[in-house]
């Protein structure tokens, strides 16, 4: 009987995350950069010690009525994340934009490639003979990006950032972010644009886990860089629930975290709800 109803259980939970998965690319399939303009022109932000915050029942996904979020799959972190895509990437008319570790999310290169831009992605898990070209896919990472000098207008990077420099990362040693960041320069253009996100109070880096928000901030030399705008999504999170770290992510914590003492960790383990971090930035000396 009770094996009977954990099938049961098993099967329904089958069920809906391939449910989820279709609605997920379906999503993915039928983006329209129009119907993201319409809904990302007017700001959606209030300004709040220097960060923008988009809380949810301000951010132009919230139903009203039913007191939900309008992105009807995944996590939490990953309605934002798709948000917050729509918000800086509908329009990339006449862009030739880089996507670094896209994995096999393809919100970004649809809406890029539908208004009118050209996309091109690199990602450290592909065979290294697979090279990259403009409008295609191929191997490469953020320490080392296998393109000619001023070659993009726009970089980007959704749920990547925060891995470049983790220790217990797989697919590549941990990368130096200033290294990182003045390879992005290299590749930008003059007035160049940067596009990053990262969730925050969950994995990779300590300093994302932590939500060390200037030492982020600091990364992001004056001289490399103008107009570094954060954002952040879901920090304020009523009315909806709160996304705690789950157990698993838990794990990971102590291996990541070396350089914040065992109060301040403690704290956080104990009243984080997960949140999305943006970070947009242009190259300075255009
Ligand atoms: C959590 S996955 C996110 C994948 C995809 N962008 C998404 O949103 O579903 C992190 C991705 O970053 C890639 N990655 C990790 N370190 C990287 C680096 N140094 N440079 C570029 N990509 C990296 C991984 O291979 C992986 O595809």
């Amino acid at each position: 009987m009770c094996g009977a109803f954990f099938l049961q259980k098993c099967m329904i939970a089958g069920m809906h995350s391939k449910l989820q998965s279709i609605v997920k690319r379906w999503y993915c399939l039928t983006a329209s950069p129009g119907a993201a303009k319409r809904q990302w022109t007017t700001p959606y932000w209030l300004d709040m010690d220097g960060i923008r915050d988009i809380a949810c029942h301000r951010c132009p996904k919230f139903n009203e009525n039913r007191q939900l979020c309008g992105v009807s799959f995944g996590t939490p972190l990953r309605k934002c994340v798709i948000a917050s895509i729509e918000a800086h990437l509908h329009d990339s008319r006449h862009l030739n934009v880089l996507e670094l570790g896209f994995g096999r999310f393809t919100l970004a290169r649809n809406l890029i490639r539908r208004s009118g831009g050209t996309w091109t992605g690199i990602e450290p898990r592909l065979p290294r003979n697979q090279r990259p070209r403009i409008g295609h896919a191929g191997y490469g990472h953020a320490g080392e990006i296998p393109f000619e000098n001023a070659s993009f207008d726009r970089v980007f990077a959704i749920q990547s950032f925060e891995h470049w420099g983790q220790k217990a990362y797989t697919a590549i040693k941990p990368l130096d972010y200033a290294d990182c960041l003045r390879e992005i320069c290299r590749v930008l253009k003059p007035d160049g644009t940067l596009y990053l996100d990262a969730p925050i109070h969950f994995h990779g880096h300590e300093m994302f886990i932590m939500g060390d928000l200037p030492k982020i901030r600091a990364l992001f030399d004056p001289g490399e860089w103008t107009d570094v705008i954060m954002e952040r999504w879901r920090f304020n999170h009523q009315p909806l629930e709160a996304y705690p770290p789950s157990a698993k992510v838990l794990e990971e914590w102590p291996l990541e975290i070396t350089s914040y003492n065992d109060e301040e960790v403690e704290r956080i383990r104990r009243d984080a709800s997960v949140w999305l971090l943006t970070i947009s930035a242009t190259k300075s000396g255009g």
